[in-house]
């Protein structure tokens, strides 16, 4: 969704500006613009569409100021359009903001600002802030100019007792003022602002949205997500919630705020891993695919060092025995695709651990007061570890006395830092918005989280622990297995290609790949898409079955293999096209289905790491056949900041 860049130091600021906006696009955007300082006032330049045709503009700009800020927007309040995109500017064009998250009372607002002779120019809930700072700025100038005043009366005024020149470690006139604003503000915000008057400078404020700092040789970058921040950073400071940050070409200066007092902080900060960043398809014609093929990567990384002298460790669980083994509940809160590994996870811990589990997608369990004690251990999964229900459910479980413990993908990000304990995923970097390697390391650390939680209510002896981990292992060589040849999911591919529905069945595990291998081909082909347990067939969705219907079947081995193929018949007699994944060495299944995709034979609990890899092809095979946007999915975002 949106995202966030900053710069001020002793180089051009437009085109570092437009360099972290394009390592933002990845996220969703359906407009950008940029802000620069040129001489005494600012120039702002937006535009819809992509990042390219904003670059495109710049040239007859002639900007050559050292600092500014950027923004890519995915519209929330108002349709994508100049006018709403970020810079917002004030009325007399002095101040500069941009904003990530939600202000809820911005009609009110509005409504204030306008009775005070404000004019908006846009539709968005962000441009009351750039109102709300501007009067916050005008109050305070007039304020310390009356001070300046009154020191040159009594003979007094020294040069810190300036508004230009404030002492070294003081909050300016700015970040008071953008102090002032935020508490006015109800809802979430990441903001960065810029003034005219105060040249070199940028301002910024979070709550609940995140922004990271980092200083380089030639100047401070600021962002919202630490893949956007230069290469030349390598550390960056954290901004926590309620903190104001204050940058200039050679520093940056963090504040907490208690009421109008602003005491400067030592910010939390974290190095960056540039490995994990690394954003480049190499050969591949898509990030989707590149992220395919990854997959045998992840699952060796995820289960690299995990078991060691015939014991599981999660160290980063933080939890003794003793906690372990007081634990009667297990809660999983997620979205889309983390959802469906949450799904799988259910199966592994109340068949392992035998613990009762429950799985409920965050903006749910965040509105419905669900019952958390301290034994319940909470575990919320997301990719970009940002995702606004998710991190809103976490902060609920956490009141109630949960324990809980993130799984994600994202170093350092808002679900890691607000966890008591974190498992990341090693899938890196996940750039096209339909996950797929993310998915694969979300499987293999809830299946470790699993086996855990048996070990520890000693369900599962180590011999079988053993086993069960080389089992895992054996997936990551089973995954390059399926990667190898594609032939038969590109023949179903074309007999799918013009369909307008699609229907996804499985039982079990398969019940939860069936949902995944469903949203991969809406997300990416935009052709519609549903999955049910195949045992509901028969209350209604069959109704939908005619000749030619595609009906993409999960039949791979399982207690219930037959149960699924009687499913598969019934469909087919009524006239479906099934497609089948199948066990390797299941011929039987041919004589239902028109295409069957083999993959290797692997125990039931691991099959989802496998069974998903030929239908995250199917989807982008059927999305390219098709005309789509493989990585840039219309109206979807990477990251889910706004609810
Ligand atoms: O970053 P998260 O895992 O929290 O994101 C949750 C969903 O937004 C995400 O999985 C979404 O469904 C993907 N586009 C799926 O491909």
């Amino acid at each position: 969704m949106c995202g966030i860049i900053g710069y001020t130091g002793n180089r051009p600021a437009a085109p570092i500006l437009i360099e972290g906006l394009k390592r933002l696009e990845y996220r969703g955007y359906d407009s950008a613009g940029i802000a620069v300082e040129e001489g005494d006032r600012i120039q702002s330049v937006c535009r819809t569409g992509k990042i390219a045709e904003l670059e495109r503009s710049l040239p007859q700009f002639h900007l050559t100021g050292s600092c500014g800020i950027g923004h890519t927007r995915w519209a929330t309040h108002g349709v994508p359009s100049e006018a709403n995109a970020h810079p917002h500017l004030s009325c007399d064009g002095s101040i500069a903001i941009v904003h990530n998250g939600i202000i809820e009372n911005h009609a009110e607002l509005r409504r204030i600002l306008e009775e005070r002779g404000h004019t908006f120019l846009s539709q968005t809930d962000s441009e009351v802030i750039v109102h709300l700072i501007e009067d916050a700025y005008s109050m305070l100038a007039f304020e310390a100019s009356e001070d300046d005043d009154l020191a040159d009366a009594e003979g007094k005024r020294t040069p810190h007792t300036s508004t230009s020149e404030m002492l070294a470690g003081e909050p300016s006139l700015l970040a008071q003022a953008v102090s002032m604003a935020c508490g006015f503000l109800i809802g979430s915000w990441a903001i960065c602002a810029m003034v005219a008057s105060e040249p070199g400078k940028i301002v910024c404020a979070r709550k609940e949205s995140p922004l990271v700092i980092g200083r380089a040789a030639t100047g401070v970058h600021v962002a919202s997500d630490v893949s956007a921040i230069s290469d030349a950073v390598s550390e960056v400071a954290v901004l926590a919630d309620g903190q104001i940050a204050e940058l200039d070409a050679r520093m940056f200066n963090v504040f907490s705020v208690a009421g109008d007092v602003m005491t400067r902080v030592n910010p939390e900060t974290m190095k960056l891993d540039r490995r994990a960043d690394v954003a480049d398809r190499g050969q591949y014609a898509d990030f989707m695919i590149k992220e395919i093929h990854e997959q045998p990567r992840v699952i060796r990384d995820t289960l690299e060092g995990r078991f060691d002298g015939g014991e599981l460790t999660i160290s980063e669980l933080a939890l003794t025995h003793e906690e372990l083994n007081l634990i009667d509940r297990v809660c999983i809160i997620a979205c889309g695709t983390s959802y469906h590994a949450a799904l799988v996870a259910k199966n592994l811990i109340e068949g392992w651990a035998r613990i009762p589990c429950e799985v409920e997608v965050a903006s749910e369990f965040r509105y419905r007061d669900p019952i958390v004690t301290p034994s319940t251990l909470v575990v919320a999964v997301s990719q970009s570890g940002e995702t606004a229900d998710t991190l809103a459910a976490i902060r609920d479980a956490r009141i109630k006395g949960a324990k809980v413990f993130g799984i994600t993908n994202v170093l350092g990000s808002p679900v890691a830092r607000e966890s008591d304990g974190v498992i990341y995923t090693k899938a890196n970097k996940e750039v096209a918005v339909a996950s797929t390697k993310s998915f694969t390391g979300q499987l293999v650390s809830l299946t470790l989280l699993a086996m855990l939680l048996a070990q520890s209510k000693g369900r599962l002896k180590q011999a079988q622990m053993r086993m069960l981990f080389s089992e895992l292992s054996n997936t990551a060589a089973q995954a390059e297995e399926i990667l190898k040849d594609a032939d038969d999911v590109h023949r179903a591919a074309l007999a799918c290609k013009d369909a307008r529905s699609a229907m996804f069945i499985g039982r079990g595990m398969g019940a939860a790949v069936a949902e995944e291998g469903a949203l991969k081909l809406k997300e990416v082909s935009y052709l519609h898409a549903e999955a049910y347990p195949a045992g509901e067939m028969k209350h209604g969705p069959i109704a939908l079955i005619e000749p030619g219907f595609p009906l993409i079947a999960v039949a791979t081995e399982s207690p219930t293999y037959e149960k699924v193929l009687s499913n598969i018949q019934e469909a087919k007699t009524r006239g479906a096209m099934v497609v089948a994944i199948a066990t390797e060495g299941d011929e039987r299944i041919r004589e239902h289905a028109d295409h069957v995709i083999h993959i290797p034979k692997v125990r039931d609990a691991f099959s989802p790491i496998t069974a998903i890899i030929p239908l995250q092809l199917l989807a982008r095979d059927i999305a390219l056949l098709r005309g789509c946007n493989i990585d840039q999915p219309r109206n979807l975002a990477k990251s889910v900041t706004v609810e």
